[in-house]
């Protein structure tokens, strides 16, 4: 991990007010002491997401993500710590000193950025390949595609010349290494040939990140032949499943929806047709990260998928993860053609507005495709299509909204609305029903669970956060608690700067964060101050908690080092231990 010193990294959080900077990303409402809204981390309805002015920190109580303003970057920004640090810097006017990484850092970062820059000279080089002599097989082949000038640029459209290994000689001759062009994905390497270009007599898509940084490529052959799309694989500074193709231009459009295309051809002539909304999920379905950034914008998402029976799986499936991350998507209609491109190359822009206008409710799509596979002549098979009906009206967990759903699914398709109504209302009551697919499970975010080991912890982890919400507390057991007394290496650690904070003022959760480098061990840190400290109500019984809580910290810290000697502890030492106990008991009055 890069290091810029404590002092820096501290004055740079300390100049960002994180209320200020999550509101930038969360709608919050301030709601007593704290802030609160839809949590970015996972899907829900209701808001669970805390944003804590005091302690500088913010905290889910559904999926339990925490931390302060440089996790939060982290982790809804995807920025390396550095980058967060540099980010907030310039925010507050900052001017940081140079950064005194440690090698192996700075090892780590300039490969990633290497790996940016390679990218960017390359597609620099596609892009002049294109307008040279020797790109002229690329060029007509776009212009037969009826590409403009001014789209092929804004696109950085591209072409990879027919030699094998060029494009890698060039990047090798402006020094970047075999290891390097590999790990960026642009050349391959086996013993026989050696080095050669991945990509070769392709037209070429530059894939850029949400900030306009290209990241990868798609390859096209010009005419027949397979693949028809050659992508770079899946890179340090790529991953397919979070990124979309376009969002870079979509991101600034004045529209207030998205377009969701199946390819990038669809992308590319959308914006030419000025719908400069559109963006596509990079080869592969729909993922629920990419839903998760859109969600981010709180625009509508229209599906521009082909017509075929391919693309229509494929609507299904995106408007299911759309739903569980609470979106709505709705289905633009572009029959008879197959596709944006050919639509608008028929029928033009105008004509394409007036789908979007008109683009189905996701629901009521996903019906009338059911809809196909009954004989509604037959009466068995007319009750099986309702009863599915019902079913799928079960995701709906709010009444009006599934009210809504009824009225108009039982008018487009004669269902009397009491008998549906009925129906559906025995189905959520047994409440077997829920989600139509698995979708939801995918929610849940690795690391959101507490760890199933957290038992013994539980105590250190609730007297930390007692200390950090009633420093006050400290004095009267600072005689015989210490960070010794906290043997999970990170809540020791925790404790350790807490408690000397502690003699002078009180402590700096969102500070204390900042001496933990890699993410997960941040979030465990961050986590020892949100612990929840309920069931406790009046005063005395919190005294009484309280006591409880820090005996037992103490018990298991003996027990432990119990554990730990071999052979156990002499007889004389677990005297002492004993006597310790009864005297702290003792002490704090049990
Ligand atoms: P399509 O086959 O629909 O291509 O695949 P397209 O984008 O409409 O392109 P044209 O108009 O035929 O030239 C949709 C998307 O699926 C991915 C690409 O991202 C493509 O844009 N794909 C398709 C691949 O990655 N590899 C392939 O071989 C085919
Ligand atoms: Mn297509």
């Amino acid at each position: 991990m890069p290091f810029y010193s404590d002092e820096i990294i501290e004055q740079v959080r300390q100049s960002t007010d994180i209320v200020q900077l999550i509101s930038g990303f969360v709608n919050l409402k301030r709601k007593g002491s704290n802030y609160f809204g839809l949590c970015p981390f996972h899907n829900e309805k209701t808001g669970s997401f805390s944003v804590s002015e005091n302690k500088q920190m913010y905290y889910c109580f559904g999926c339990h993500a925490t931390g302060n303003v440089y996790t939060f970057l982290m982790k809804h920004e995807n920025m390396s710590f550095v980058e967060a640090i540099q980010y907030l810097a310039e925010k507050s006017g900052i001017k940081l000193p140079e950064a005194n990484e440690s090698e192996e850092a700075k090892k780590a970062r300039s490969r990633r950025e290497r790996i940016y820059q390679a990218n960017t000279e390359a597609a620099k080089y596609f892009y002049r390949a294109l307008r040279s002599a020797q790109g002229e097989l690329g060029l007509d082949y776009f212009k037969g595609r009826k590409l403009s000038d001014e789209t092929m640029q804004k696109f950085g459209l591209g072409y990879s010349l027919q030699y094998s290994d060029d494009l890698t000689k060039y990047l090798m001759k402006n020094g970047y290494s075999i290891d390097e062009l590999t790990a960026a994905g642009l050349s391959v390497y086996d013993e026989k040939y050696g080095a050669r270009d991945k990509f070769y007599n392709r037209v070429m898509f530059p894939i850029m990140n949400g900030s306009g940084k290209v990241i990868a490529f798609g390859g096209r052959v010009m005419g027949e032949g397979e693949p028809k799309y050659l992508n770079t694989a899946e890179t340090e500074i790529f991953e397919k499943r979070k990124n979309l193709f376009g969002l870079n231009l979509a991101r600034s459009s004045r529209a207030k929806n998205f377009i969701l295309c199946e390819g990038y051809m669809d992308v590319i002539s959308l914006h030419q047709a000025g719908f400069d909304q559109a963006m596509a999920s990079l080869g592969t379905a729909f993922t629920m990260d990419q839903a998760m950034i859109l969600k981010r914008f709180g625009r509508d998402v229209l599906l521009a998928y082909d017509s075929d029976t391919a693309g229509i799986n494929a609507a299904l499936k995106a408007i299911s993860i759309l739903r569980s991350c609470g979106l709505n998507g709705r289905v633009i209609n572009m029959q008879p053609y197959k596709d944006p491109d050919e639509f608008i190359k028929n029928l033009g822009a105008e004509e394409y507005q007036k789908r979007l206008d008109k683009a189905e409710n996701g629901f009521l799509f996903e019906v009338r495709i059911l809809r196909k596979d009954y004989d509604l002549s037959d009466p068995a098979q007319k009750t099986a299509f309702y009863n599915e009906i019902a079913k799928k009206l079960c995701v709906f967990e709010e009444e009006m909204e599934r009210e809504n759903y009824i009225e108009a699914v039982s008018e487009e398709y004669g269902i009397p609305k009491d008998a549906l109504k009925k129906q559906v209302i025995s189905l959520v009551l047994k409440g077997g029903v829920k989600l139509p697919d698995n979708v939801a499970d995918t929610t849940q975010r690795p690391g959101a669970q507490p760890k199933s080991d957290d038992n013994d912890k539980y105590a250190q982890r609730v007297l930390l956060t007692w200390l950090s919400e009633e420093p006050y507390k400290y004095k009267g057991i600072s005689e015989f608690i210490s960070a010794e007394d906290f043997t999970d290496p990170i809540y020791h650690r925790v404790a350790e700067r807490m408690l000397r904070d502690m003699e002078e003022g009180p402590p700096n959760p969102a500070a204390i964060i900042n001496m933990f480098e890699d993410a997960d061990e941040q979030q465990q840190a961050a986590e020892v101050f949100h612990t929840k400290l309920d069931a406790i109500v009046t005063d005395e019984e919190k005294e009484k908690a309280f006591r409880d809580i820090v005996l037992k910290v103490k018990q298991e810290r003996f027990d432990h080092d119990n554990k730990k000697a071999e052979g156990g502890l002499n007889l004389e030492e677990k005297l002492k231990q004993k006597r310790l106990m009864e005297d702290l008991r003792k002490r704090l009055r049990v």
